[in-house]
């Protein structure tokens, strides 16, 4: 069994195999930077260890690892043109570096190459996966989109939120534990409960991105901080805010989030403070605990007891705490 670290090793050296150098330059050379910028490679050390849960064999797991890195690093390139993101783990994303033209065309084709690498699983499973890829696929897309209809909304609920995190974010890393687990012959049930553990370690971790996004170091972060507040994302801090504040804070939040023209790094300030007089902080954090113990729940469904198991509930727990 190869422990959390030997994963990471194990994904960036398949990883730095892809040869990139091809023309037309500007096509590929964009594509290698997004992948040579570090990461923390969550997707693929995901499914890998999935597939060691169930006694697989990782290396049968590796095509569908890379293409799950590579989709997710194209719709980071994507992801910071809708988002209007310079900064990406501590280096200028790829619509600044080169432009929003290079950073469409070069996710375009990193969506192929995905495809491509996911073509590489055996026959026998291939469409199994290729139907729960596309499931994934479409609806980070559909929760990009919510992100975008939420960011002039101002009557977004609670619900609507999970929904949209759902989507962008959490099904993909339930989705990369069940691929693994479809590699490893899982049985049905099983992988149905590793795809709730990823479900609900998805929703910690997007609310988690949030609260860095507000509160964390850049860093380590790595993205600008206050991005969220700037485009008025609708996040749990910024509903839970809503949702506690009096007449006053009211004003003043929604003073903020109906400003035309405004000095960013006031508006970050005051909306800051606003969240920690309000102690949204804290509940969102708390949101966090429940998620991670629903989390816990479907994987105390798996009657498995191996090391593998408790290397995934590290993983878990260093997601839950993380500042990166
Ligand atoms: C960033 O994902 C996008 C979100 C879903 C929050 P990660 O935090 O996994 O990004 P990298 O790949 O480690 O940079
Ligand atoms: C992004 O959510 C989810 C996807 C990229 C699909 P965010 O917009 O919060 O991700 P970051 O913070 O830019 O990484
Ligand atoms: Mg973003
Ligand atoms: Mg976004
Ligand atoms: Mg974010």
């Amino acid at each position: 069994m190869l422990n959390i670290n030997e994963l990471l090793n194990f994904v960036n050296a398949e990883l730095k195999e892809i040869s990139f150098d091809q023309e037309p330059v500007k096509l590929y050379e964009p594509i290698k930077y997004s992948l040579d910028m570090g990461g923390k490679r969550i997707r693929p050390i995901l499914c890998l260890m999935a597939t060691q849960l169930f006694n697989g064999d990782v290396k049968n797991s590796l095509p569908p690892a890379l293409a799950l890195e590579v989709f997710h690093n194209f719709t980071l390139l994507h992801d910071d043109i809708m988002d209007n993101a310079d900064v990406r783990r501590n280096q200028p994303a790829v619509h600044k570096k080169w432009n929003a033209n290079t950073a469409i065309l070069s996710g375009d084709a990193m969506l192929i190459k995905a495809y491509q690498f996911l073509s590489d699983c055996e026959d026998s499973v291939l469409p199994e996966i290729f139907a729960l890829f596309n499931e994934l696929a479409i609806g980070v897309c559909e929760g990009q989109q919510y992100d975008m209809d939420f960011e002039i909304r101002r009557d977004v609920t609670t619900n609507e939120y999970l929904e949209m995190i759902r989507l962008k974010t959490a099904i993909l890393l339930a989705g990369s534990l069940k691929v693994g687990a479809i590699l490893a012959n899982a049985p049905k049930e099983d992988a149905n409960n590793i795809y709730n553990f990823g479900l609900n370690i998805g929703l910690a971790f997007q609310l988690q991105d949030d609260y860095l996004d507000c509160f964390g170091d850049i860093k380590t972060f790595g993205k600008k901080i206050g991005g969220d507040i700037i485009a008025n994302k609708k996040t749990f801090l910024l509903l839970s805010a809503w949702a506690k504040a009096d007449k006053d804070e009211t004003q003043e939040l929604n003073k903020w989030i109906s400003a035309e023209e405004f000095d960013a790094d006031k508006k970050i300030t005051a909306v800051k403070n606003l969240y920690t007089k309000l102690k949204v902080d804290e509940l969102s954090k708390q949101k966090m605990e429940e998620y991670y113990s629903k989390a816990m729940d479907s994987l105390s469904n798996i009657d498995i007891h191996n090391n593998a198991k408790q290397e995934l509930i590290s993983f878990a727990k260093n997601l839950m705490h993380r500042s990166n």
